[in-house]
């Protein structure tokens, strides 16, 4: 027989569980290949059964042809493993089934749809290997609404460590495309993101990658279409470093939001972004904090959150038709409509650069650097713009600062940023 049908049964966490499905999974020696129910029928048992027999030591294989997702995925505890996709994988578009049983993020109350941990973990696409989101109905559910509980992450990489992915596609994400959630040493090569709505109905917080409790983590080659932003470090992200990426109509890199949870101490510290180009971004970096008072609860309020932010380079950068200031910092982030108390948050923000600029800026806006009355911004850096040709070649770039102290050898502040009291 090329393939065993077996009754599942899965150890996990020394529980035995007994699934009422069949999964097809072709183990040969140290390889399990998921093979395709096809006719449109639910591959995710099998899939789950693959990662259960090929956990340590082992590969686990997609072949090229379409496999269907039609629930959650959890796989853990993994070593030493090689996912290996020539396929796509398509997730159902049951939004009742999922946002009801997505699973928990572990942090603003945000859920996933596949939930991947294990250490020395090496991840291929070949370049063509996909996660088809389905995301359109999601987008035109969420319709402009920000943060829907339980629509879901497509895939969230957790307790990881030594974890190599090349060659993705992603398309059509149903939320985030990824989020990484304490994890180390990861390098994610090659990567591609496709999002868009082809309805009204905005692709909004369709972010490339967001990072919690992570240190280490590199990006490098990424290029990413999604409406939202394409990279964003979180809650105690250290040492990220993007590189050589390609970003279309994304908010750009954002550093945060962070300071959401009232009293709790978060950082972040040493980014890099660098060799990227920015293409119709509404910012090239950007910094965001909540305020310092609380409004309503996560995942759409907060604020009040402490800690600091500092040691983060924007650098050589081809940009264009920003739209909304190259460099940007706000401590005034609330949803729900609030406005104001921007003078609040204590979150502590310094050594910020955005250096080496050229191409082409929608507007007159340089920056808008927005700090807080109760925690100025200090050494906060932009230089090596020269190569920025703006809109209005008859007045001076705009640099909008409130309560920010600019380091040595960058460009002068010459006006402030309005924002409701
Ligand atoms: C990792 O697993 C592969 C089989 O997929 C095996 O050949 C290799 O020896 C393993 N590496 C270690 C360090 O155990
Ligand atoms: C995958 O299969 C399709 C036909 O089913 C073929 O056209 C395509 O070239 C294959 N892709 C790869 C990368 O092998
Ligand atoms: C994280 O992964 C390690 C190694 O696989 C495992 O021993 C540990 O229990 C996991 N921790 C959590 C919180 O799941
Ligand atoms: C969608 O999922 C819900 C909840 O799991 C289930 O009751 C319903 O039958 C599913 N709908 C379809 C069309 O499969
Ligand atoms: C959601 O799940 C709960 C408990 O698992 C169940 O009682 C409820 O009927 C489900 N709702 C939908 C819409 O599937
Ligand atoms: C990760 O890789 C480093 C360097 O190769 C190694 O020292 C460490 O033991 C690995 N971690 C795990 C959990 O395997
Ligand atoms: C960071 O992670 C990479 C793998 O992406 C690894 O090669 C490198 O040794 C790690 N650096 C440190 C300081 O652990
Ligand atoms: C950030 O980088 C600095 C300077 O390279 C280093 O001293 C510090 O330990 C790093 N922070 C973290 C959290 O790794
Ligand atoms: C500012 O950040 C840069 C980049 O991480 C780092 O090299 C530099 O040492 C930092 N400066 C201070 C004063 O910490
Ligand atoms: C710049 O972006 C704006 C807003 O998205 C758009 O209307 C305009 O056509 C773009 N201009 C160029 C030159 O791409
Ligand atoms: C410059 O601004 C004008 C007026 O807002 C706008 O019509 C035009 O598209 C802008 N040019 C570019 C290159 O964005
Ligand atoms: C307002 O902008 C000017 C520069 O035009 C700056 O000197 C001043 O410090 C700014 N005010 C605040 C509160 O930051």
């Amino acid at each position: 027989m090329l393939f065993s049908q077996c009754l599942l049964a899965l150890l996990a966490g020394g529980v035995l569980q007994a699934l009422s499905v069949y999964a097809r999974v072709r183990k040969e020696g140290r390889v399990c290949i998921v093979v395709p129910e096809g006719r449109g029928r639910d591959d995710s048992s099998s899939i789950i059964s693959a990662f259960a027999q090929c956990n340590r030591d082992a590969s686990v294989v997609f072949l090229n042809d379409t496999y269907h997702v039609e629930r959650v995925i959890s796989t853990h505890g993994l070593r030493n493993v090689t996912v290996d996709i020539k396929g796509t994988l398509l997730w159902g578009t049951n939004t009742t089934y999922w946002i009801n049983n997505s699973l928990p993020l572990g942090y603003l109350n945000m859920s996933v749809a596949w939930d991947f941990g294990g250490d020395n973990i090496f991840w291929t696409g070949h370049g063509y290997g996909t996660f088809d989101g389905n995301g359109q109905i999601w987008y035109d559910l969420a319709n402009g609404a920000s943060n829907m509980p339980g629509r879901p992450i497509n895939l969230v990489i957790r307790n990881s460590t030594n974890f190599t992915m090349q060659g993705m596609r992603f398309v059509q994400s149903q939320f985030w495309t990824m989020a990484v959630h304490t994890a180390e040493n990861l390098l994610l090569e090659g990567i591609t993101i496709h999002s868009v709505s082809n309805s009204s109905a905005p692709t909004q917080n369709t972010d490339g990658i967001d990072t919690f409790y992570t240190n280490n983590i590199t990006l490098r080659n990424w290029d990413v279409t999604c409406g939202d932003d394409a990279v964003a470090p979180k809650a105690n992200s250290s040492n990220l470093l993007v590189q050589d990426s390609h970003f279309h109509d994304t908010i750009g890199v954002a550093i945060g939001s962070i300071g959401q949870y009232p009293g709790v101490y978060e950082f972040i510290e040493n980014v890099t972004a660098e060799r990227i180009i920015c293409d119709g971004c509404v910012h090239a970096g950007y910094v965001k904090t909540w305020t310092g008072v609380e409004k309503g609860v996560p995942p759409n309020g907060g604020g009040g959150g402490i800690g600091f932010l500092r040691n983060i380079v924007f650098r050589d950068y081809n940009i264009a038709n920003i739209t909304d200031g190259v460099a940007q910092i706000s401590q005034c982030t609330s949803y729900n409509g609030q406005t104001g108390y921007c003078d609040t948050s204590t979150f502590q923000i310094s050594n910020v650069t955005w250096t080496n600029f050229s191409g082409t800026v929608a507007n007159n806006l340089l920056a808008s650097l927005q700090c807080s009355g109760a925690a100025p911004c200090t050494d906060i850096v932009i230089e090596g713009v020269d190569g920025l040709v703006f809109n209005s070649t008859s007045t001076e770039p705009e640099v909008e600062c409130s309560h920010v102290t600019v380091g040595p050898g960058s460009v002068a502040c010459n006006g402030n940023v309005t924002t409701a009291a």
